[in-house]
């Protein structure tokens, strides 16, 4: 028996710390692997130094997200001599993707995959046992429906409500990494969000890389929002990402029917010329998003609006970035994920090259940021003045002195501490804003 196996015998439970990149359903994955964890007798840690296994819940979407993740395993290995048992393990995405290859060199013990974390007490047992393991199969059914997440306490969970993603964008690795789409039981989500409220829980964000495509039976997405907000109406419910090609009619009106269904939409667009959408194999054209952008707005007022753009995807010209720079100005976004394209192994895409020069990437992807951040600071100063219902999360980073929270549209608000405190609503009044955040006093307290 090994030293940690003894260990682990005489009562004392292991620790296990893990650090999370990428998107937020690798939070809530890493929420549902210590929810295994603990079941099998492991306690989390937050430092790592007292760890006696540290997993990384990795993300490939981009190779900038992979290299960061390569030099902290480097560093983490570096600390091994005088922790000759410590476990090192990888899960998500890159280890999806890069499987056995990961095990070479020994730097690391165990790589499990998305899709089979149940397996995860069986394999690192096999590796405090000196054994290196593997769990990379994928699954078309798997939802970890029954495993309790393991939950930080505060104010807001997320829920994964579905998995996987069938759309294959021409650039996106996620289809590989997470394989086919599968949905949770409405009756399941429902279930869990009742547990969450009655735990105290203030905002509930269902969770998808493709959330839209939710189905249970004859029940869709806008079904389950509605079933969701219905729990306990003074309980905000978010949701992300909304593909264009499924965001329907019906969920826009859901959106606008309940009171506590957050105003605000991340509708990732990509890129504003159509022949770029066609050859991302994104299933619409400019003129298409541009109507579900209007209708959104028309139906929803005061509705907040995000997205997704990729700067230099392969044979992109200047003219059809320029047409992306005119998309963003059309639809006037309150903010933007924006990238460089990044060429990924195994996707359609990569087998077009990576023909846009570094540079001119550099430059575009400069560009569509200022103009975002321009629009942001117009939009943002818009509502200098209004007064706006905020949930609050905590202390602002800044200072002690000040209280943070958000708006249903997802905008930080950052006012004088009062006696306010998490998942409490106040109403704020703005009276100046930054880029990024809405400051403001309060006007008048209830929850
Ligand atoms: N499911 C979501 C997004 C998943 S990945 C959706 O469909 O919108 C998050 C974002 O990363 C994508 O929207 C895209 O903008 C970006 N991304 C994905 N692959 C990329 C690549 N190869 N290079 C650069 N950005 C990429
Ligand atoms: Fe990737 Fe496209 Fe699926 Fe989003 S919809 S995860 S960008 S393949
Ligand atoms: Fe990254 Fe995987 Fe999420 S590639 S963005 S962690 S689904």
């Amino acid at each position: 028996m090994s030293d940690k196996l003894a260990h682990m015998n005489s009562d004392n439970r292991l620790k296990v710390y893990i650090e999370t990149y990428g998107c937020q359903m690798n939070l809530a994955d890493t929420e549902i692997v210590l929810g295994i964890m603990s079941k099998s007798g492991y306690s989390p840690t937050d430092t790592m130094n007292d760890a006696d296994v540290v997993l990384l819940n990795t993300c490939s979407v981009r190779e900038h997200a992979e290299e960061k993740i390569r030099q902290r395993l480097s560093t983490i290995r570096s600390q091994k001599p005088d922790k000759p048992n410590l476990v090192v393990g990888v899960l998500g995405c890159m280890a999806e993707r890069l499987r056995s290859n990961l095990l070479d060199g020994r730097k690391v013990d165990v790589v499990v995959g998305p899709d089979e974390y149940r397996r995860l007490p069986q394999l690192l047992e096999g590796a405090l046992a000196g054994n290196q393991g593997l769990g990379v199969r994928l699954s078309r059914t798997e939802t970890y429906d029954d495993i309790i997440p393991f939950r930080a306490e505060g104010i807001s969970a997320w829920i994964s409500v579905m998995r996987g993603c069938d759309k294959f964008c021409t650039f996106c690795i996620v289809p590989f990494t997470r394989g086919r789409e599968r949905s949770r039981t409405l009756a399941g989500v429902v279930n869990e969000v009742e547990q969450l409220v009655r735990q105290g829980i203030r905002e509930v964000t269902l969770l998808g890389q493709n959330v839209n495509s939710y189905r249970d039976g004859e029940k869709d997405f806008a079904d389950l929002l509605a079933a969701v907000a219905n729990v306990e109406p003074s309980v905000r419910i978010r949701f992300t990402t909304s593909h264009p090609q499924d965001l329907s009619d019906k969920l826009i009106d859901t959106i606008a029917a309940h009171d506590n269904l957050c105003k605000y939409i991340h509708l990732p667009v990509q890129s504003g010329s159509t022949r770029v959408l066609e050859a991302m194999n994104r299933t619409y054209t400019r003129d298409h998003y541009m109507e579900l952008a209007k209708r959104i707005r028309a139906r929803v007022p005061g509705v907040a609006l995000s997205t997704d753009i990729i700067a230099g995807f392969p044979t992109e010209t200047d003219d059809e970035h320029r047409e992306t720079l005119s998309l963003m100005e059309e639809v006037r976004y309150d903010g933007a994920y924006m990238f460089k394209y990044s060429p990924r192994e195994g996707t359609p895409a990569y087998k077009m090259g990576d023909d846009v020069p570094e540079d001119v990437k550099t430059k575009r992807l400069s560009e569509v940021i200022s103009l975002q951040q321009k629009i942001s600071y117009e939009i943002n100063e818009s509502l200098v003045g209004r007064t706006f219902e905020v949930m609050v999360d905590g202390t602002s980073r800044k200072s002690d002195e000040q209280l943070s929270g958000r708006t249903d549209t997802n905008k930080t608000v950052v006012f004088p501490r009062g006696t306010q405190k998490p998942g409490d609503v106040v109403k704020v009044k703005i009276d100046r804003v930054s880029m990024a955040t809405l400051f403001g006093e309060v006007v008048c307290i209830h929850n």
